[in-house]
This record gives C-alpha cells, sequence and structure tokens, in this order.
C-alpha cells in the first residue's frame, strides 16, 4: 500500500528540493504528483515550452525511488493566454466575464483556450512519453460541471437539446413551456438559465437538461484530454481528481473512460457536538468505490488544518492524519497521496496546512504521517484484497439535480437520506457499496434506494427484478414522483411502485423541521420529521403507525413480499434511532454477518482475496474504547492475537481471520 504527497517544486527555492526529496525517501514517500497548476512555468510565453525545471525536479525525486504522477495543467491557463484571448475566460449568470487572478477559469468550449490547452497536453505528454516513473496520469484538478453562459457555451447547450429532442415542438411539449409563456419559436430563444432568479423559479425540466448537459460537456472536456495521453502515453493509467462540489458531474459517466477513480479527502477535523450529524467519512470513500465498483486512490488527503478558502479549521487531533489515511484504506483506496508536503509560504493557499508547517520544521503532523508510512509499508499482504459487500445503496445524480432544483421540505437533502443509511448499516460493522442506481443488483442482498424521486425505467425493471428473485429492497418517501423529463408522474404515489411496496400515498405532509412521532409494530417509538407520507395498504403489512398529527394512526413505514423478496417503504425521514433499529432488523432477517454492538464511532469493513478476510478496526471518535470480537483474531502488523480489543482514538487496527461471527 502506498502513501505519497502532492509537492509543489515550482513554488520552493530549488535548493529546498534534494533536501525535500532526502526527506521523503527517508520517510518513505513512494509516490508524488506534480504540476497541475504550473503551465505558467511549462509556457512562459506563448509557443515557448520550458520542461527543463520539471525534469529536473522529476529526476531528484526518481533518484530517490519515488514515483510520479502528472497533472495536466488546463485548471489555471497562464495569464498571457487571456491577454491574448480574454474570451477564454468563463461568463458568469450576470453575462459578464468572471475575474482573472483565480483558478479553475477557463470555459470548457472557447475554441482558444482548447487549442492552447490540447497544445500543451500534447507537448506535455510527448514529452514524458516512455518515462518508467511516471505511473498515472491526473487530468486537470477538481473538475466541476460549470456553468459558463459565454455565447460558445449557449451554443453547445443547443446543440445538446437538439441532439436530444429533434425539434422546439418536443422540448415546448416535454417541458410544459406553456406555463408562464414560455414556448420556443426558435433556437435563438433558448438561453441558459441566467439571471439571479433562484434555480426554483426555472422550469424543473429545463433545469435538469442543464444540469446533465454541464455534466456532459466536462465529460467531453476529459475526453479530449485522455485521447491525447493515451495517444503518447500508451499505457498509462489516467484519472482525474473528483469531489463533492457545487456542480458536481455525474461520477459513472466522468471516470467511464478513465482508468481509475481518485478522490480529494479532507475529513472534518471538528468533532460535531451534534450526535445526529452525519459525519463518517467512511460514506464519501465508499461512494468514490462503487464508482467503477473497485478499489481506487485519494489524490489529495488531509494533512493539516484546513483554512484559506474559509476560516481555519481545528487542527487534526492527534491519530487523524495517521487513521483517516488507514480509514481510506480500509475502504478501498490501494494509494493516498497526502496535500500537502509542507504548507504554502506565499499565495492563495496560505493557510491550507501540509505535513510541514511553514517553519520547514517537521512537527506533530509530520511525525503521525511517517508512522503513516512505516505501517504502509508493512501492508503489503493486503494489497490486491477487495471489499465485497452484501449491501448497497443507489445513488443517482439525476436525484442529486432535481433535489437541489426544487428541494422538497425545510431541512431534506438527497445526500443526508443516503448518509441516514449508511451510517446506520456502518454502526453495525458491515461492508456498504454505493453505486450507480441502473447498475446490476444481483450480488447483493439488501438494497436502499432511497428517494428514487426522478424515475427511470429501466432502473425500476432493476428493482422489481431484484425483489423478485429474493431481494431485500427499501424505498423512501419521494419515490415516484416524477418521470425522466422531471414532470410529475400523473397517478398515485409511489406510482411506479406501487405494485412493490403494496401500498399507495392517499396524502402527504411535508413537516420540515417539525417532529412527530411514529411507532413500530413492536411497541417501540421513535420520532421522525421533514415529511410524511401517509401511506394505504393494498398488500402491504404495516411496519409502523404515526403517532400524531391528523394521520394519527395511518401507516408510516409498510412492508411487502414481493415475488421471493421483501420490499419496505419508509413514507417519511428519521432520526438516527429509526434507521438504526430498522436496519438492525434487516440485517438479522436476511441473516447478514453483523456487529449488535460496537461503540459509538467504530467502524469494521473486510478486505479479501481468495484465501483472506482481513478487518480493519477503527475508532472514528476522540474517546478510547473496548471492542469485543466474537472471534479471536490476529494483528498482521503485531502478530497478537485478539479476541478483545482496545482502541486508542483514531486508532486502526487490521486483524488476520476467517470469519468474524
Ligand atoms: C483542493 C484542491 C487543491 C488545493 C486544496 C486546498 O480542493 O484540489 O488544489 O487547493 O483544495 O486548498
Amino acid at each position: 500500500m502506498r502513501i505519497g504527497v502532492d509537492y509543489y517544486p515550482e513554488h520552493w527555492d530549488k535548493k529546498l528540493w534534494e533536501q525535500d526529496a532526502d526527506l521523503m525517501k527517508q520517510t518513505g514517500v513512494k509516490v508524488v504528483r506534480l504540476a497541475e497548476f504550473a503551465w505558467c512555468r511549462m509556457e512562459p510565453k506563448e509557443g515557448e515550452f520550458d520542461f527543463s525545471w520539471l525534469d529536473d525536479a522529476i529526476d531528484i525525486l526518481t533518484s530517490r525511488g519515488m514515483k510520479i504522477v502528472l497533472c495536466t495543467p488546463t485548471n489555471c491557463p497562464p495569464l498571457w493566454l487571456y491577454e491574448k484571448y480574454p474570451d477564454a475566460i468563463q461568463t458568469g449568470k450576470d453575462g459578464n466575464k468572471i475575474a482573472i487572478g483565480i483558478r479553475g477559469h477557463r470555459c470548457y468550449n472557447n475554441p482558444s483556450f482548447l487549442k492552447y490547452a490540447k497544445r500543451i497536453i500534447e507537448k506535455m505528454t510527448s514529452h514524458y512519453a516512455g518515462n518508467p516513473s511516471i505511473i498515472a496520469w491526473q487530468i486537470d484538478n477538481e473538475l466541476e460541471a460549470n456553468f459558463c453562459f459565454c455565447e460558445h457555451c449557449i451554443s453547445e447547450f443547443r446543440d445538446w437539446l437538439k441532439e436530444k429532442y429533434g425539434t422546439l415542438d418536443v422540448i415546448n411539449q416535454t417541458y410544459g413551456n406553456v406555463v408562464w409563456s414560455g414556448e420556443y419559436s426558435s433556437w435563438e430563444q433558448i438561453k441558459p438559465p441566467f439571471g439571479s432568479y433562484p434555480n426554483a423559479w426555472l422550469n424543473p425540466s429545463f433545469m435538469l437538461d442543464f444540469n446533465r448537459y454541464a455534466s456532459d460537456n466536462m465529460i467531453k472536456f476529459v475526453k479530449m484530454q485522455s485521447e491525447i495521453i493515451r495517444k503518447n502515453c500508451g499505457n498509462v493509467p489516467v484519472t482525474t481528481n473528483t469531489w463533492f462540489c457545487e456542480n458536481m458531474p455525474d461520477f459513472y459517466k466522468t471516470f467511464e473512460d478513465l482508468d481509475f477513480v481518485s478522490y480529494d479527502n479532507y475529513p472534518v477535523t471538528k468533532i460535531p457536538e451534534n450526535k445526529e450529524e452525519y459525519y463518517s467519512h467512511a460514506f464519501h470513500l465508499d461512494l468514490m468505490r462503487g464508482i467503477k465498483e473497485k478499489n481506487f486512490w485519494v489524490m489529495e488527503q488531509l494533512s493539516g488544518g484546513l483554512g484559506c478558502w474559509m476560516p481555519m479549521t481545528s487542527a487534526p487531533h492527534p491519530g487523524m492524519i495517521k487513521g483517516y489515511s488507514l480509514q481510506a484504506f480500509a475502504h478501498g483506496a490501494d494509494t493516498v497521496v497526502h496535500f500537502r508536503w509542507r504548507t504554502a509560504a506565499t499565495g492563495a493557499e496560505m493557510h491550507w496546512h501540509g505535513l510541514i508547517d511553514q517553519s520547514n520544521v517537521p512537527g506533530r503532523r509530520f511525525h503521525e504521517f511517517e508512522d503513516l508510512c512505516k505501517t504502509a509499508e508493512k501492508l503489503s499482504e493486503i494489497e490486491g484484497t477487495k471489499i465485497k459487500s452484501d449491501v448497497a445503496i443507489l445513488y443517482s445524480s439525476d436525484q442529486e439535480y432535481a433535489f437541489k432544483i426544487q428541494p422538497q421540505t425545510e431541512g431534506m437533502y438527497y445526500f443526508e437520506q443516503l448518509k441516514a443509511f449508511h451510517d446506520a448499516f456502518t454502526k453495525y460493522g458491515v461492508n456498504v457499496d454505493i453505486i450507480n442506481w441502473s447498475v446490476n443488483l444481483n450480488n447483493y442482498k439488501i438494497v436502499v434506494a432511497p428517494t428514487i424521486y426522478v424515475t427511470d425505467e429501466k432502473v425500476t425493471k432493476n428493482l422489481y427484478e431484484f425483489v423478485k428473485n429474493g431481494g431485500t429492497l427499501i424505498l423512501t418517501n419521494r419515490s415516484g414522483v416524477k418521470n425522466e423529463f422531471n414532470n410529475y408522474r400523473m397517478e398515485m404515489l409511489p406510482t411506479v411502485f406501487a405494485e412493490l411496496i403494496g401500498a399507495k400515498v392517499s396524502e402527504y405532509d411535508p413537516i420540515g423541521y417539525a417532529e412527530q412521532k411514529i411507532q413500530m409494530k413492536d411497541g417501540s417509538e421513535f420520532t421522525c420529521t421533514r415529511w410524511c407520507d401517509i401511506l394505504e395498504t393494498t398488500t402491504a403489512s404495516v411496519y409502523a403507525t404515526y403517532g400524531d398529527s391528523f394521520y394519527q394512526g395511518k401507516p408510516a413505514i409498510t412492508r411487502n413480499s414481493y415475488g421471493e423478496g421483501m420490499a419496505y417503504y419508509i413514507g417519511t425521514v428519521g432520526r438516527k434511532a429509526l434507521y438504526s433499529h430498522l436496519v438492525q432488523n434487516v440485517l438479522t432477517e436476511c441473516n447478514i454477518e453483523h456487529f449488535d454492538h460496537l461503540p459509538y464511532g467504530v467502524e469494521i469493513t473486510v478486505r479479501e482475496n481468495e484465501s483472506d478476510k482481513y478487518y480493519f478496526v477503527f475508532n472514528d471518535s476522540d474517546k478510547a474504547c473496548d471492542v469485543m470480537l466474537p472471534n479471536q483474531l490476529q494483528d498482521i502488523l503485531t502478530g497478537d492475537i485478539f479476541n478483545e480489543l482496545r482502541l486508542q482514538p483514531y486508532d486502526m487496527r487490521i486483524l488476520q481471520g476467517q470469519s468474524i461471527q
């Protein structure tokens, strides 16, 4: 297992390079990522290329055994380019160009930008072609599905719509443009969502398509780059470092043609006081692994307190630097690269802390990082192991977009719905995959499909098949609401899922932040909030009823046998305790190995190969705790055999054994 660092030779006096490389070698750093923002040094003047400084940096690092990830520098074009082509910068919602001198500000469709972007990628990749130390290429940096409103982007958007719908009549009909007299009579009238109106004022069908287009448009930019890299650098794997941003692309399409997923992982360093907050960083890691349904990399990993974009955050507590990297391994990362080697001493990112402080004196965080590197070196036996899960949670960017376009009620967020279930399964030490909503579900026993609000025929069919063949499915409120165009379905909710869940929604009550009670059929009582679907059963049995309001006594949760399987419908949003109770029942019912009594914050995941299982036991809390193991298991680092473990805060133990139950 490999640990790496993000390094910026161009930020430092050359005298430091050798010293840094020596220390990296001594520490056990195996991978160094370079150059994602260094265009102005690689092409200081139009058409004058200089890779000599980067060659020197690469020589210094590789002569000490480090492998290199090189990045295309297209995130930050040099100022000479903007001077010559001011239109290469994005146009904002107000129709004006955004400011030069920040980053990520180039327009993916601007012909001048693209001409120069292609040329620098071409030059860079042919210069480094065949260099055996380059083990991967990263495209750009933290790409977003940008909303640019320039003439090129407007015309791309129109082309995207022409391709999808063919004629204006079809668009008018599909979007229901007659509402508020919005029917198009010429293509020129189609404009992206300019102006300062909130999204919620705009046509939801149009807005969903605009989000889909913005994602496809970013992906086109990724494809342009990967084609050049592959042409010149053959089999060197290509990735892009993704993250959870404002305008998220469709992750599955983004990585379809790339070799592996890489993710920027910055777990929060302040422990939330509110225990209802979903804070396990494992959620994001599981989602990343699910994108290509295989192991991934972390390309930027927490190294110190965050800052620069915001007031500085709390310093990572002792144990977090090492613990959160090992947590990434536990969830399927094979390489973790820390951002960044040293805190920047100049420039906009000055307060985002690196492993070494600006003083250049290695301190507490660095020593913890050293310890991490030594540990990672001893983990060769888990290389190639994979995570197998019986449980999957479905994610879809259509839902994410649609919920943002039309928030359903106060406090209800799509991601919160997914996190609620992830948190509950994690609490029982169960591996969870978060996967594309449209993939094959055959290998799972339990599938949670939170709020399938925008429906899709293939997905609906998949879910029916899954349950028919013996799977257990959990659906939630706001399912079946919209068709694929983000228009209401004119049927009783949950429309296409009514037969599967054996119930219908006769009415609903969006209660926002208010709280009510629900009673489970076993007598236990829980709090619900945000939304209440008032259910009427057809073939389902009642699992819980409402305790308050005009629908007191009416079904809130139902359970329906369908084919060989079972479909649950949760018509409301619970507090953590509700999901915990329900998930425990479902895990037991489905006979899935789990832990009933893990202390708060403890996570257990399993990586395995044909012969062995490795249990990663992690304390994601600031309190020491004891974990009882049902079997004796062996610590792969110390050789000690345990059936009871004392874990310090953020402590990770990797234990080997056949089965924990
Ligand atoms: C990341 C980004 C890095 C760096 C870091 C902290 O999101 O990819 O380039 O900017 O944030 O500032």
